[in-house]
This record gives structure tokens, sequence and C-alpha cells, in this order.
């Protein structure tokens, strides 16, 4: 934790609220504590809230800070949706992601009927979107605060500002340059944590939304991440994942631009720290130094997510992806040669408009070549606003879902041989968790990001230990710890 959270205590609510932030929001997060004492003591029991993510690792991310943000202000986790303070910390990406959230709004509203002190707030993707925003207003008049994707560190702003008011709180920002360092972020794991190196995202990528709700790309200064590596490691983190939308172009646009390979050899000399994952790779911007780096690094994970989205030329000229399918296999084939035991995945889209059958077949035969480890396989969806939505040829439903089928078996086979490749050896995990599904069995991830289960004691959770990948069942292994 930094050492301006550490004096937060020292806040003076008497005197007017700061103007520059971070500490402008450490008054706020003072203020509304003192709120939620005296509404614990009118009501006897400790205030809740529950923060629901939606959506992908970015989300997760924010929503550990709301999470921080809620527990400093004083609010006590807990599982569920039966709390005094719930977020929905929402995606757009694709529609089914919207329909989600509509559906279980309605039981937010049965919730909230029944507990008068519940404050429901909705942030993230989904509310940069006016129509949104407008349908909520209109139709879900029980929400209590809106918010989007770029001023989520001033909750307890919004919180304050609710307080005082009785109407519906609506405060989203179109952009913005700002990044606010130094807020409090509650952890999932205490062992492994997510960081942001860069917001945004400028490939406008034709389908795609997200440079719509997430706004234009915005690098952290190294030192500022590597002060927080440091600060993590040392409260007990031995993996970090770096996060944003396309790491490869982290750092071109900051006063003094530094690649993203040197900030990873930049990382990789903090000492105490075991591994170093990232996410997403654009293929674009793939560099031959990043794979020098990653191929000396002790603590660079043997995983990378490279999006092909599709294997057909004609669609990735269509999709704005700047890459052809020959770069594509080339890269593929440069890292593998690089790092023979690297696993590869992969998102893929579905029915993009004008994808032909052959197209098509492309896709399956660039799954083919590069054997990925596993895919992401996804559906079209048609966004609006996105050049996508609006060109010819959209592909009918039924012509997409068969190929969608083909392509996941396709996926699929593939997968479960290459995952089946370790069989027999001994290999490093990070032992994660208790297995949800059989308790007497402890889940660990191997350094290609595949996931194994074995038998040992709860305390080597959070520890990185030897096992021997006994067996091979398709998408993870059963394990047996080594000996010593
Ligand atoms: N339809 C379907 N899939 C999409 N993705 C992004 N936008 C869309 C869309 N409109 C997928 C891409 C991206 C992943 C995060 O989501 O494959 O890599
Ligand atoms: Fe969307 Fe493309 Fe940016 Fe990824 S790189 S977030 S797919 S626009």
């Amino acid at each position: 934790m930094s050492s301006l959270l550490r004096n937060f205590e020292d806040v003076n609510l008497d005197s007017k609220e700061p103007l520059e932030e971070p500490q402008r929001q450490y008054y706020f997060m003072a203020k509304c504590r003192e709120w939620v004492k005296r509404k614990e003591k009118e009501l006897n029991r400790p205030l809740t809230f529950s923060v629901v993510t939606f959506g992908c690792q970015m989300n997760a991310k924010d929503s550990e800070k709301l999470a921080g943000i809620l527990e400093k202000i004083g609010y006590v986790p807990v599982e569920g949706e039966e709390a005094d303070f719930v977020v929905y910390n929402t995606c757009t990406v694709r529609e089914n992601a919207n329909t989600r959230v509509y559906g279980r709004l309605g039981h937010l509203n049965n919730l909230k009927r029944k507990n008068p002190n519940m404050m429901i707030a909705l942030c993230g993707c989904m509310m940069q979107e006016d129509a949104v925003v407008d349908k909520i207003r209109k139709s879900y008049r029980f929400v209590d605060m809106i918010f989007g994707t770029h001023n989520i560190f001033k909750l307890a702003e919004l919180i304050d500002t609710r307080l005082s008011s009785r109407t519906m709180i609506i405060d989203i920002w179109k952009d913005t340059k700002l990044i606010v360092e130094d807020l409090p972020s509650e952890r999932k794991y205490r062992f492994k944590a997510g960081v942001n190196i860069m917001y945004g995202c400028n490939n406008f990528c034709s389908y795609c939304i997200v440079p719509y709700v997430r706004g234009r790309e915005r690098s952290r200064n190294p030192e500022d991440i590597v002060k927080e590596v440091e600060e993590l490691v040392a409260d007990g983190v031995v993996e970090i994942m770096l996060l944003g939308q396309n790491v490869n172009s982290y750092g071109k646009n900051l006063e003094e631009p530094i690649s993203f390979a040197a900030l990873l050899a930049r990382l990789e000399e903090i000492e105490g720290l075991k591994r170093i994952r990232f996410m997403t790779s654009h293929p674009k911007d793939l560099s031959d130094e990043l794979i020098e780096v990653m191929k000396n690094s002790k603590k660079i994970c043997r995983h990378l997510h490279l999006p092909v989205q599709s294997g057909s030329t004609e669609v990735l000229k269509k999709m704005n992806r700047n890459y052809t399918k020959e770069s594509y296999l080339n890269l593929a084939e440069k890292i593998r040669t690089a790092m023979p035991d690297i696993s590869l995945t992969t998102d893929i889209i579905v029915g993009f408009p004008g994808e032909t059958e052959e197209d098509f077949l492309e896709t399956l035969e660039v799954v083919e070549k590069v054997r990925y480890d596993s895919a992401y396989t996804f559906l079209y969806s048609k966004r609006s606003g996105t050049p996508a939505a609006v060109m010819e040829n959209q592909v009918e439903e039924a012509v997409a879902k068969e190929r969608f089928d083909r392509l996941l078996k396709t996926v699929q086979g593939i997968a479960g041989e290459m995952t089946g490749r370790m069989e027999g050896t001994e290999e490093e995990i990070l032992v994660e968790e208790i297995n949800s599904q059989d308790t007497s069995l402890l889940t660990g991830r191997l350094s290609n990001n595949s996931l194994v289960h074995f038998k040992g004691p709860e305390d080597l959770i959070g520890k990185l230990v030897k096992v021997k990948l006994s067996q091979c069942k398709g998408f993870y292994y059963f394990g047996e710890l080594a000996e010593g």
C-alpha cells in the first residue's frame, strides 16, 4: 500500500474537499466512512457490499479497485447480491453481455424492496453507451448511480453525491487522459495480482466496441508500474498479470517512449517476483525484441495469447486487423522456433460480415497449422456504432452457427492433443486454490497456463511446487507432488 494511503485517516473533514487527485478521493472516502459508521450504529449491524463482474480481466481488475474503495469506506464484502451496496461492473463486447445484465436487474429491484438501505450502482463498458443509459434512466429507476469506465476512481465521491441527493446519479465521461495512481485495491488472491499497464485501445477493429467505451490508448509510466509491482511483491505476490487491450503497443505514446519488451526486462529484475504474464497481444505489434526478451527470461510465462480473429486475409482486411494470414502464420512459426515449449492461445470470430465458406475454411486451416492450446471462439455480434454493423452481407445466423460448431470441434480436438504433450513430465506449478469440485484436491497452474489437480496440504496455496503430470484429462492434468 502506498505511503499516501497510510495517511488516509488524517483527512480533515472540516476543510473543503481538495481539488487534486487522489487526495480528493481520500477526502470523500473518509467522509463516506463517517456516514457508514453512523448507519452501522443505527442498524446495529455492519453494512455489506458485493461487486459483480461481467466480462474480461480488465473489468476484474477494475472490480478489485471498486472493492478496495468500498472496504476503505467501511463496507464489508459478502458473496451474492443480498448486500447494502451492489455494483454491477458490466461488459458490452457482445450483445449477450448486455442481455445478461438487463436480465439480472429485475432481481436486484426485488432485493431493494426488501432492504430500503440498499444502493445499486452500475458501471463499466455498457454504461458508456448512450442508448443503455437512456434505457436505465427510463425503465430502471431504482438504480442509484451509473458511471462509466473512465471514472471508477470517483466511487466515493459519487456515493457522497448520492447521499445528499434524491435522484439517480449519472456520471459518464466520453474519454480521459487522466490516470489516477495510489488508490486502494482489494486483491482476490494474496499471491497473484493483475497490474494495469495501459488503458484504452487505438486499433478500431471494425467489429469491436472497445475503443468507443474504453477510450484512447494511455500508458502508465514505467516507474509507477515498477513501484506497484515492488509493493505487491513486498505484500506476498509472486505472480503478476500485466493488463492492456494491446500490450505490444505499450509505452509508444509516453513522453519518454519505452517498449513493452523493455518494461518486461525491468520487471524481470524485481527480486521475489517469480512469474510474469501479460494479456493481450496484437499480432501486428508483436516485436522480435519481445520474442527475444521472453526467450531469455526466467520469469515470463510460456504462454502467449495471440488473437487471430480470422484465417482469411480478405476478412482480416475488412476487420482492420493489419496483418495477413501469411504474416500471422510466420509470426506463430517464429515464436514456436524461439520457444518450442510455448503455449499459444487465441480468439476467433465466426460469421463476420461477408465471411464465405472459403474464408471459414482458411480459419480452420490456421487453427490446424498453429495448433492452439486453447481458443476462445465467438459468434460475430453486431455492435451498433462500429463499422462492421453497417457492412453488407451479414452472415445468416444458422450458417454462422454451423461454422461455429465445426470450428469448436477442430479447436477442441487439437487443444486436447496439445495439452497432453507434457504428460509424464515433472513441472513447476503455482498452487492457487482448493479444487472447487473435489475438495480433497488442490489446483495449480503451469507456466503455460494449463491447470493441474493434485493431492497436497492446503498450506501449499500461494507456493511454487514441482508436480509430476501423471495423467492428461483433455484440458487439464491430474498430478502428484514430486518428492523433495
Ligand atoms: N462479436 C464477436 N466477438 C467479438 N469480440 C470483440 N468484438 C466482438 C464482436 N462484435 C471478441 C474478439 C476479441 C474478444 C475479446 O472478443 O475475438 O478478441
Ligand atoms: Fe477491440 Fe481490436 Fe482493440 Fe482488441 S485490438 S480491444 S479487438 S479494437
